[in-house]
């Protein structure tokens, strides 16, 4: 096992930022900034309810996850044309690279976009062309999520896979995700199944603001490998237990869970408890143009509130490729990586 250098306080930031990393949370659409919002909006001709990207930043003042999903779909409805998906995850994607992230997973929410007419292709088309270029242009190796709108019916969701199974070999995963208080996972457990057998790697957002009984439902309703967000487990010791036997991995968002009042302030995020409990957790920026930052900025504001170290942060790095996608010797490459980041700091 690698054995990690105890490293300065004052050069703790420089490692976090320098460390390559993985990213298995980002919501393709919450990449969305609000310059990029009204520079889309005019070049589509569509007129916003927001005179400028001033007062448009104004409404980012969150109470809830709801509150936040009402602006992020109206962000959303600029999004007309392939072009239009290719530019949102090639901003994404630039800003990645300047962070390290040598390896991103990317939910996208086709049902926002397919209800207002635009079709299944010109989401995905755009999405796997920004994923190509970011390969080859910005050394940042990618993979498409689906996520199933919770608020929506299981029926919508076999409808939405329908749609998508012409593009199956575009999209290594699906998802689960918007409003998640009486929207427990089980409500979709028949198109999960479904998923499974197409081959689909399955994720799903739970315990974000639901309860851990949403977590366990996850794991053996839909049979999910990795949970999304996760926190509420903290609460739940047998799930706690059950999270580090099976090595589930956490995509843990703190600058969301600040944002969306799941914790009142940074200092009291649990990523260090879950870490002190075996758990697999990574860290990741969920929606980084509503919440405040990217994913450097998740690392160093999270490790200072906290007074994490080095250790931690090697852990969370080395997590983040073990819980992708990507095949093993891949995995292994990017840890070697990491290994040789850590040794210029010892
Ligand atoms: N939770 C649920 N749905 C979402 C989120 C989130 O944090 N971000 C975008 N859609
Ligand atoms: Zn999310």
């Amino acid at each position: 096992m690698f054995k990690v250098p105890t490293v300065a306080a004052d050069r703790l930031p420089a490692l976090l930022r320098r460390m390559p990393k993985a990213e298995l949370h980002i919501h393709i659409e919450g990449s969305l900034e609000p310059e990029l919002i009204f520079a889309l909006a005019h070049r589509n001709g569509l007129s916003l309810p927001y005179a400028d990207v001033a007062a448009l930043k104004r409404a980012y003042a969150f109470s809830n996850l709801q509150s936040f999903l009402d602006i992020y779909y109206a962000g959303a409805s600029v999004l007309i044309t392939e072009q239009d998906f290719y530019d949102m995850a090639r901003a994404y994607f630039v800003k990645a690279a300047q962070d390290r992230v040598l390896h991103a997973e990317l939910f996208f929410d086709p049902q926002t976009h397919t209800a207002r007419g635009v079709p299944m292709r010109t989401i995905v088309s755009g999405l796997h062309r920004a994923c190509v270029d970011a390969r080859a242009e910005l050394g940042v190796s990618a993979l498409l999520i689906m996520c199933f709108l919770r608020h929506l019916s299981e029926e919508a969701a076999f409808a939405t896979l329908e749609e998508a199974l012409p593009f199956r070999d575009q999209i290594v995963g699906i998802g689960l995700d918007s409003g998640e208080l009486g929207n427990p996972p089980e409500k979709f457990a028949k198109v999960f199944a479904r998923c499974r057998q197409l081959g689909f790697r399955l994720v799903a957002h739970a315990g974000e603001e639901g309860p851990p009984a949403y977590v366990w439902t996850a794991l053996d309703e839909l049979k999910v490998e990795r949970i999304d967000h996760g926190v509420q487990s903290t609460h739940d010791a047998a799930l706690m237990q059950r999270l580090a036997r099976d090595r589930i991995a956490l995509t843990v968002c703190p600058l969301s869970n600040l944002k969306l009042c799941v914790f009142p302030d940074l200092a009291r995020h649990t990523l260090g408890q879950l870490l002190d409990a075996g758990i697999v957790a990574t860290v990741n920026s969920d929606d980084p143009a509503y919440f405040g930052g990217y994913l450097n900025s998740n690392f160093t504001e999270t490790f200072a509130a906290l007074g994490l170290k080095a250790a931690q942060a090697y852990t969370l790095a080395r997590n983040s490729f073990e819980a992708s996608f990507i095949e093993p010797a891949a995995k292994q490459a990017y840890i070697r990586q990491l290994d040789e980041c850590f040794e210029t700091f010892r």
